[in-house]
Parts: C-alpha cells; sequence; structure tokens
C-alpha cells in the first residue's frame, strides 16, 4: 500500500505508520535505496524519504539520497528532529568517514617520515621535481651514479657533504624518495576514493566542498614541498657568508602548518561524518545528547577550541626552533645561560633587524635564541591552559568520550613537554626528536578530539 502512495503522490498522511520499517519500490529503490521509517509518531512523509512531525519524538532513518531538492515548505510543521542531517543534501555515507580517517592516520605517518627526513639531512637529496616518472628510483650503478653527479652541483655538497661516498648518498636518497612516494600514495589514496564517492552520490554537498577542499589543501602541499626543497639548493648559500645549507624556516613552517591543517581537516570531517551517521541511525547515546545541550557546556565548549588552536601555535614556533636549528642552543631547562630569560640585548639582537631597528621584531622569527625562548614560553603557557582547562572539567558533567579526551589531553602534553625538553638536553637526538615531532601531532588529535566530543548534537530531546 505504501509503495502505491510513494509512486503517485508526493505528499502522504502516515499516522498509521508507527514503527513500520519499509522498502520502497524498485523504481524508488533506485532514488532512495533502504529507505526506513521508525517510531514516526504523526505527520507527513514526502516522496524521496523526508519525514516531517508536528509531534517531534523521533525521526527518518534515511540512506544514500540521491536527489538534490527538498521539499520542505509547510511551515505548520515542525521538522523532524534531525531534518538537517536526514536532508538528501545532508547525507554521507560512514565509508566516507572511515576513509578520511584512513586518510588522516597517512598524514600522520608522513608527518612522521618528514621529521625523520630532516633530522637524517635526508631532504635535498632529490634535486628535480618529477611527479610521475621520479616513481622510479635510480636502480642500475650509471644511474645512481648519475643522480650523484646532479646531487654535486648543489649547496649542500659542496659545503657540507662533499666527502659523502655513494651508498652514503643512496641512504639520503631513499629517505626522501620515500617521503615523496607516501605522499603520491596519499594523493592517490584520497583522490580515487574521492571520485567515486562523488560519482555513486555517498557524499552530501556539504561534505563534497569540504573534501574538495582538502584535496586542494593535498596538492598545494605538495608545491609548497617542492618550494621549500627548492629553498635549500639556492646558489644564493654559495655567497652568503656562514650560511647553512637547509631549507628556509619559513617554507619549513609553511609545509608543517599546512600538514597540520590537512590532519585536522580530515581527522575532524571523518568523526563528524561517522557520528551524523549515527545520528541519523538512531544510535547516538540520547543520554550523552542531553548532557551536550547543557549550555553550561559553552564556556568549556570555546576554552577546548582555545587550547587546540594554542596547541598548533606552538607547534608552528616548534617547526621554526626545528628550522634554524634552534636546538642546538642553550642545552639546558629552565635556564637559557645565567637567567630564565636570556638578556634583552640577546633576544632583541640588531643583527637579525636586517633593515634598521625598526624591524627588530624579526628576532620573532630569524633569531635562534628568541625563537626557542618563545617555543619555551608557548609550550609552558600550552601546559598551563591545558592543566586549567582539566581542573575546570572537573566542575562540569561530561559525557564519558568527552571526559577521556580532555583526560588524555592533559597526559600526552606532560609526555610532550617532557620529550620537548629531553630533546633540548641530549642535543636533538634522531629518536627523541622525532617522538617530539609526532607527539605534537598526537596532543593536537587529543585536543581535536575533545573539541569534536564536545559538538552539540542537533537531537531535540
Ligand atoms: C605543548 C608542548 C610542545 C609542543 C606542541 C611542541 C611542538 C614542537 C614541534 C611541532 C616541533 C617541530 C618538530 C619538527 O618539525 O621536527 C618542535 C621542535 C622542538 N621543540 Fe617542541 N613542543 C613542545 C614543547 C617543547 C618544550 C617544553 C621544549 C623544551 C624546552 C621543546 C623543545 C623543542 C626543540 C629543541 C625542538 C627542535 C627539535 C628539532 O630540531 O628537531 N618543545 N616542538
Amino acid at each position: 500500500m505504501f509503495r502505491q502512495f510513494c509512486h503517485i503522490s508526493p505528499v502522504l498522511p502516515f499516522h498509521s505508520l508507527a514503527k513500520v520499517e519499509t522498502r520502497v519500490s524498485p523504481f524508488l529503490q533506485r532514488e532512495t535505496p533502504r529507505l526506513r521509517l521508525t517510531t514516526i509518531t504523526g505527520g507527513l512523509v514526502f516522496r524521496h524519504g523526508f519525514a516531517i512531525s508536528p509531534v517531534v519524538s523521533s525521526f527518518t532513518r534515511v540512506s544514500s539520497f540521491r536527489q538534490g531538492h527538498s521539499h520542505f515548505s509547510n511551515s505548520r510543521f515542525r521538522l523532524s528532529s534531525l531534518s538537517k542531517i536526514n536532508t538528501p543534501n545532508n547525507y554521507t555515507k560512514p565509508i566516507v568517514g572511515r576513509w578520511l580517517l584512513l586518510s588522516s592516520g597517512l598524514v600522520f605517518g608522513i608527518v612522521v617520515l618528514g621529521g625523520l627526513t630532516r633530522l637524517t639531512e635526508s631532504g635535498l637529496s632529490i634535486v628535480e621535481w618529477k611527479p610521475i616518472t621520479g616513481v622510479i628510483p635510480p636502480i642500475t650503478h650509471p644511474q645512481w651514479e648519475e643522480e650523484f653527479e646532479k646531487y654535486k652541483q648543489f649547496p649542500e655538497y659542496k659545503l657540507l657533504n662533499y666527502n659523502i661516498s655513494l651508498s652514503d648518498f643512496k641512504y639520503i636518497y631513499l629517505m626522501e624518495w620515500s617521503h615523496r612516494m607516501w605522499g603520491r600514495m596519499i594523493g592517490l589514496i584520497f583522490v580515487l576514493p574521492a571520485v567515486y564517492f562523488g560519482f555513486r552520490g555517498h557524499m552530501s554537498r556539504p561534505i563534497i566542498k569540504k573534501v574538495v577542499g582538502l584535496a586542494g589543501l593535498l596538492g598545494f602541499q605538495g608545491v609548497l614541498g617542492w618550494y621549500m626543497v627548492k629553498s635549500g639548493l639556492s646558489e644564493e648559500l654559495m655567497s652568503t657568508p656562514g650560511a647553512v645549507p637547509r631549507v628556509s624556516h619559513y617554507w619549513l613552517v609553511a609545509h608543517l602548518g599546512s600538514a597540520f591543517l590537512l590532519y585536522s581537516g580530515m581527522f575532524l570531517t571523518g568523526l563528524q561524518i561517522l557520528r551524523d551517521s549515527k545520528i541519523a541511525y538512531d544510535s547516538f547515546p540520547k543520554g550523552v545528547a542531553r548532557i551536550l545541550a547543557n549550555p553550561s557546556l559553552n564556556k568549556f565548549r570555546r576554552l577546548a577550541i582555545c587550547v587546540a588552536m594554542l596547541i598548533f601555535l606552538t607547534s608552528m614556533s616548534g617547526a621554526l626552533v626545528a628550522g634554524l636549528d634552534a636546538g642546538l642552543i642553550y642545552n639546558e631547562f629552565p635556564y637559557m645561560g645565567k637567567n630564565i630569560i636570556p638578556p634583552k640585548s640577546e633576544l632583541f639582537s640588531k643583527a637579525y633587524a636586517r633593515l634598521g631597528e625598526a624591524n627588530l621584531w624579526r628576532n620573532f622569527i630569524d633569531n635562534p635564541t628568541t625563537v626557542q625562548f618563545d617555543h619555551r614560553v608557548l609550550a609552558i603557557s600550552t601546559l598551563c591552559a591545558i592543566t586549567t582547562l582539566w581542573l575546570y572539567s572537573r566542575r562540569l558533567m561530561l559525557p564519558p568520550k568527552a571526559r577521556l579526551a580532555i583526560n588524555s589531553v592533559l597526559g600526552v602534553s606532560c609526555l610532550q613537554v617532557t620529550l620537548g625538553i629531553s630533546t633540548l638536553i641530549y642535543m636533538v637526538p634522531l629518536p627523541l626528536a622525532s617522538a617530539h615531532q609526532a607527539g605534537s601531532l598526537t596532543l593536537l588529535t587529543t585536543a581535536l578530539y575533545l573539541v569534536h566530543t564536545m559538538k552539540r548534537i542537533p537531537i531535540k530531546i
């Protein structure tokens, strides 16, 4: 009966459809496969699987929408509680969320591999950018010799590595090659499923927009990576007295920053899709939704976002430390020389002002002492902010996952600060420095997870 109605009428009364699960006709199935109605207490159901109910106590479950138009025009009826999520333009399959989380995991991996590439000083070993043909590394001895000869033309070899052997070169080359290959792999694992999901209609329009934005950021990341390498190949380094053959720290910050943003975007969007799908399938715990609806959590919610931003900022200042090799000076903590704060003349040195005293601010980005000091200050401020947030959270009623998240943020931040201090004291050994870098992304992950678990749920309870 219901099938018949669906064919002939765009609007149907369904007072009698409470707790009915139904399959629609083969014709409709093509448009809205697996339409199911549950516990609807009264209202209207529309073609393509919409429902509105004057009694807002439950909602429709609808999956795999294809149509892009809505029929919500009758203002006499309130939309069912999850209408925002359950419109054709707003439903995304959970597999898309899982794929985004997998992609974010791959980005995490490449950040760590990129750090290892930098720490082993391998980043400048491949002196060309060949996105397609660069997939195949040199194989035969003459091919290796040829690549080595190319490398010898650039400042890193001339100033620093003039006595490395071919086998040493092979090691640094393969490090950088793996980093680039991982980047290509992420490109494929991201773009191909994105196209597939797009064509199959598995993504809502807002998610399509986000995925397109993330794909753009991914491409941009590759371009930034190449410009960063190029900055370290510049011939200018040969003519600048005391210049160190390494990539520009500005490019390094940009490259790491955009990787962190890409990671955050994928991670948060993935989580959002999985959560929305739980809501749409009525498996999101109502108790949690009720707790999250409490207005007294608004302040905590805002502070959690601020903490995530502070972690991001501290990480970028860490990238400046890494880019300037500023971890190789003042290898002590909490002192920097005789005092906790180095002398003003050193923090604001005219040597870094370039064009006169008006440019003393350049010390913040160019002077290793100032950059390290800033990183210390930001890191300790981050730890204090997290501790305060954690103490504040003790007074609040939080959902279990949010409680787990804030506890993790505190735990990981303590570990991260310990790793940072150890990295500094032991003069940046590879395992500690790499763990410290991975720790920063882990800390950001816990903070993002906290922000996610604190999001209000669009259910009327
Ligand atoms: C919330 C705490 C912290 C965060 C989020 C953080 C984050 C970072 C990040 C992202 C990097 C760049 C890593 C790279 O690109 O390889 C870095 C580098 C560094 N950080 Fe931290 N850091 C924190 C605390 C500290 C503390 C307390 C210290 C020591 C006082 C410290 C010392 C260093 C040093 C020496 C480096 C340079 C390591 C290298 O050259 O590879 N960090 N930090």
